[in-house]
């Protein structure tokens, strides 16, 4: 019987531990636009001026800052990214990637 309390004590741990992998993405996660801006300078810069320290983007794709000032809502910009745009490559991009993306879209509203 002595033995059986710290048994239970670690299934307890164990199973604790479980649920917080299994519930940690699944959590309200901020929307990151360090990480926002990281990806749009990897993956949209080739086209779009993403930053203001850009000088030189693709004439066909509008900058971020005037993606940012149209009006835009969050969730129709998501809507946008979540599908291949014919002129885009598909990007495959994650549901946090997109929200981090949208997130630092709109720190460039002027
Ligand atoms: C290969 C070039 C290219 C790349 C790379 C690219 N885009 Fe685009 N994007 C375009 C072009 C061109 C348009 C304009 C499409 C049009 O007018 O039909 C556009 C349009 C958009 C629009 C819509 C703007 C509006 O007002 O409707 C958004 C938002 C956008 N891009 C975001 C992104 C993001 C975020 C990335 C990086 C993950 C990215 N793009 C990568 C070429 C590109």
């Amino acid at each position: 019987m002595s033995q059986s309390i710290p048994f239970a004590r670690r299934q307890l741990g164990a199973a604790l531990a479980c649920v917080a992998l299994i519930a940690l993405p699944l959590c309200a996660r901020a929307d990151d636009t360090a990480k926002g801006k990281i990806i749009a300078k990897r993956w949209c810069a080739s086209c779009h001026v993403v930053s203001s320290d850009q000088t030189k983007g693709n004439s066909d794709a509008p900058s971020f800052s005037s993606i940012a000032d149209d009006k835009l809502t969050p969730k129709t910009l998501k809507a946008f990214l979540s599908y291949p745009h014919p002129k885009m490559p598909d990007m495959n991009l994650s549901r946090n990637e997109i929200g981090d993306l949208v997130a630092y879209i709109r720190t460039l509203a002027r």
